[in-house]
This record gives C-alpha cells, sequence and structure tokens, in this order.
C-alpha cells in the first residue's frame, strides 16, 4: 500500500503522518513546544525555528517506528510551506527536500490552510468538496469557497488579529496560561457569557471580514478604564465571567459570517478547521445554527483542528493531479494572495 510521509512544521509543532492512498493513517507524532513559549505568552519564532531543528528527525524516527516502517518504504514526501513562520517553515522543507533528493520519491508541497480544511474530509471518511471552508487558528480566521481540495478561493478574513491570536492575548490579560484558547474555555465554563457587554466588531458588515483587536481592547478596558493600570490579580469570578464574555462576542462574529456566507454561496457544507475550532462553545453554537438551516457541518476531533500532519494528506490529492514539486521550491510564510 502507497504511503506518504508527511511533516508540518509551520508554527510552534512539530509534526509527522504516515498515511497511505486509501487516507489510512499509520502513524501520526506531534510534538509540541508549548512549554518554551509560555513565558512569553506567545510563539517565539527563533525559539520555535531552533526546537524545530532539534525534533524533526525524532519525530520523523517514532512515526516510523510506530508504523513499523522504513524510509525506504514511503512513496513520496509531502510538507508544509506556507503560510507560517519563515524559519519554522525552512526547517520542514529543508528535512523533506533531503529525503526526497536520498530516497528518490516525488516532493508534495502542502499549503497549511487548505490541510486545515481537509482534515474535516479526513474525519468524515467521505468527499466533503465542494464546500464553505472556514479557518480559524492562532495566525487566521478565513473564510473560503473550496470547490476541490485543489481549488480554494479566499472569500475574506481578519483584517487584524486571528481569533486564535485574541484568545492567547485575553489569556495573557486575564493572568491565564498559555495558549489562551483552551484556558479561557474552561475559565468560562464558571462564567456569564452577559456579565460583561462587549462589541462584535464588524458582525453587520457586508463582508467576510472579522476583526478582534477593537474587543481586546474592550475587554482589557473592563479590567481597568484607560489611563489606569491593574495592581492587584483579578477575581476568579471575574476572570470567569469576562472569558465567557470574551469567547461568546468571539462565538457570535465567527458564525455570523460563515452563516453570512452560506446565504452567498448557497453551499450548504460547512467545513470548519484550526486550533479554534477545538472550542466547545463555537462547536456547539454552529452546530445548532447548521441543524436549523440543513447546513452540512463539519468540524473535526480536537487532535485533527490543532497543528498535525495527518491533515496533510491533502497531499494525496495533489499527487493524483501531477502536482509535484522540484527540488528549488520555497517557503511563503504570508499568505499567497487570494489562495
Ligand atoms: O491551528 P493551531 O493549532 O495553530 C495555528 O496554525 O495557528 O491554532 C492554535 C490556536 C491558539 O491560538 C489556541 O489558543 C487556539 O488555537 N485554541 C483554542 C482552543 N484550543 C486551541 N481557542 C479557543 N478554544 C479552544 N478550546
Ligand atoms: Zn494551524
Amino acid at each position: 500500500m502507497k504511503t506518504l510521509l508527511i511533516l508540518e512544521s509551520t508554527c510552534d509543532e512539530t509534526a509527522a503522518a504516515l498515511v497511505t492512498e486509501q487516507l489510512e493513517v499509520r502513524a501520526a507524532v506531534v510534538a509540541s513546544q508549548e512549554k518554551l513559549h509560555e513565558r512569553y505568552g506567545g510563539v517565539v519564532p527563533e525559539i520555535a525555528a531552533r526546537a524545530h531543528v532539534e525534533r524533526i528527525l525524532p519525530v520523523i524516527d517514532e512515526t516510523l517506528r510506530r508504523a513499523n516502517m522504513k524510509l525506504g518504504d514511503v512513496a513520496g514526501i509531502a510538507v508544509a510551506n506556507t503560510p507560517g513562520l519563515a524559519g519554522s517553515l525552512l526547517v520542514g522543507l529543508a528535512a523533506a527536500k533531503a529525503l526526497c533528493l536520498a530516497l528518490g520519491v516525488p516532493l508534495v508541497a502542502v499549503n497549511h490552510l487548505h490541510a486545515h480544511i481537509y482534515a474535516c474530509r479526513l474525519a468524515a471518511g467521505k468527499e466533503v468538496f465542494p464546500c464553505l471552508g472556514l479557518i480559524v487558528s492562532g495566525g487566521h480566521t478565513s473564510l473560503y469557497r473550496c470547490a476541490s481540495a485543489l481549488e480554494f478561493e479566499l472569500l475574506g478574513g481578519t483584517i487584524d488579529d486571528a481569533a486564535g491570536e485574541a484568545f492567547d492575548k485575553i489569556g495573557s490579560l486575564l493572568g491565564l496560561p498559555f495558549p489562551g484558547g483552551p484556558a479561557i474555555q474552561r475559565a468560562a465554563e464558571r462564567g456569564n457569557a452577559a456579565a460583561y457587554a462587549l462589541p462584535r466588531p464588524m458582525i453587520d458588515s457586508e463582508g467576510f471580514e472579522f476583526s478582534f483587536s477593537g474587543l481586546k481592547t474592550a475587554v482589557r478596558y473592563k479590567i481597568a478604564p484607560p489611563g489606569t493600570t491593574v495592581d492587584a490579580p483579578l477575581d476568579a469570578q471575574v476572570v470567569a465571567d469576562l472569558a465567557a464574555s470574551f469567547q461568546e462576542a468571539v462565538v457570535d462574529c465567527l458564525v455570523a459570517k460563515s452563516l453570512l456566507a452560506v446565504r452567498r454561496t448557497g453551499l450548504k457544507v460547512l467545513c470548519v478547521g484550526g486550533g479554534v475550532a477545538a472550542n466547545a462553545r463555537l462547536r456547539q453554537r454552529l452546530g445548532e445554527e447548521s441543524t436549523k438551516r440543513g447546513i452540512e457541518l463539519h468540524i473535526p476531533p480536537l487532535q485533527l483542528c490543532t497543528d498535525n500532519a495527518v491533515m496533510g494528506a491533502i497531499a494525496w490529492e495533489r499527487l493524483a493531479a501531477g502536482l509535484t514539486e522540484t527540488l528549488d521550491l520555497d517557503v511563503y510564510p504570508g499568505l499567497v494572495r487570494g489562495k
């Protein structure tokens, strides 16, 4: 059975997976760097790149060991080369190129955001295209019209912070551990989402833009009015109420724009990917709204929402279409416009 070795090192997770042409996962490993970045309250690019260098070969070895396979057994190497942190992307790409050269197997490029949507295809175990794709991660908040696994058209995205970034920044403002997303979700369980009136930026705009930086400032001012500083640790109930109110505001914006996209495009399949798709309240709200409107909703299980290499199995679609790369393939840290 043909198997691809897939590498993922776009941000702060070093991951590898072995996935067959029938999309069966033979093995998958994710080495997280959360502990390294925790004290900075965000991912430090240089630390991330250095950690990838240390981890990439052990992660590949461990993946092969778990699948009881050798490098010589793989039919090709796939690697995420866009978007992400330049130094991080380079580590995965350099490893992938070296393996292709040594093994004489094809190199396949993976767009990390497209892969997040493809996680829905993998989890569903059936075709999900054409669909609408909502990507909510630490670096991106975007809506795509996905005609097929190879045709992604960007409809719109955030004009400032990404949803995950907002979760992380508010988490650190509230004194919660990094990453902020899961910590806010936990705190919100004990909070009242109606306790604080927070804005829903751009929720009524005509387009598919999102904006979360004003929301961040609004939370900041609820903690301490403009011109004042936060000197005492916040009361636990205040933290819980702010977390719940903030989470609800973000979820409202994401749900509203997804429904707008459904109305505008006529697409009735919604695929959601990225770390924030792990959020229980977002999953619940999207579930309720989709049921009401007859939308087929796909949100992968948690381990396929946050960064992983398995979702890079979208590479099989590229390989089938003859889309392989030469060894001068580069990294594209920013999003290639319209893609
Ligand atoms: O997709 P991902 O693992 O990495 C990027 O490609 O950015 O997303 C990471 C983001 C972080 O900002 C993290 O706080 C957020 O996903 N996240 C969550 C939850 N779990 C992870 N946000 C809200 N609720 C969660 N349960
Ligand atoms: Zn991601």
